[in-house]
């Protein structure tokens, strides 16, 4: 094993950042009448008591903005059947939408249908760091079916999670 004490470039990073696998997640909202949202593979659970999570988000998003604007955020666990949806939800033109099934709650997050879990958020937090910020969301109220196995991104493409033949840790 070699390590080169030089930073590296940002494609480097990338595929570096890529070894680690991750589920994909849809942060939504009704905005202006419309349903809005953005993929995010960012997520990470963060506390038990307050129930936090996060995401990072790119600060050149254009979709950011509206969101944080919002009350509420939905949060959704994409599940494996949801490649499509994932693609179309990061599409930088047209209606993100388009094909997607989702389902809305009256404080105004939006969530994708079929999903492994669902959480009704809202901000708690945006730390910046870097060219992204890190928010810090609030569940309010969480939903989930373990049973319906996730989306996994890793090398900038998906997988399906396998089961290994062991005890539980
Ligand atoms: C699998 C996947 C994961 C992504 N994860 C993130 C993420 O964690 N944070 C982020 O800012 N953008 C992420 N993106 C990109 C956004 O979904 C979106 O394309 C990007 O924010 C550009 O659109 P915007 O300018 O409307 O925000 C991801 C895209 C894909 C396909």
């Amino acid at each position: 094993m070699r390590l080169r004490d030089c930073p590296a470039d940002s494609a480097e990073l990338r595929r570096a950042f890529g070894c680690f696998p991750s589920g994909v997640t849809a942060v939504c909202a009704f905005v202006d009448g419309n349903p809005v949202g953005m993929a995010a593979s960012s997520f990470t659970p963060v506390s038990i008591d307050p129930p936090l999570v996060s995401i990072c988000v790119q600060t050149g998003s254009a979709t950011w903005p509206r969101l944080r604007s919002r009350p509420r955020l939905g949060l959704s666990v994409l599940a494996e059947s949801h490649t499509d949806a994932a693609m179309s939800l990061s599409r930088k033109f047209g209606d993100r939408f388009d094909g997607v099934a989702w389902a809305d709650l009256p404080n105004g997050g939006v969530f994708v249908a079929g999903a492994s879990a669902w959480w009704d958020c809202r901000i708690h937090a945006e730390v910046p760091a870097g060219d992204h910020i890190i928010v810090l969301l609030e569940i309010c109220a969480p939903d989930a079916d373990p049973d319906r196995p996730p989306l996994i991104f890793h090398a900038s493409r998906f997988r399906r999670l396998a089961m290994m033949d062991q005890e539980r840790p």
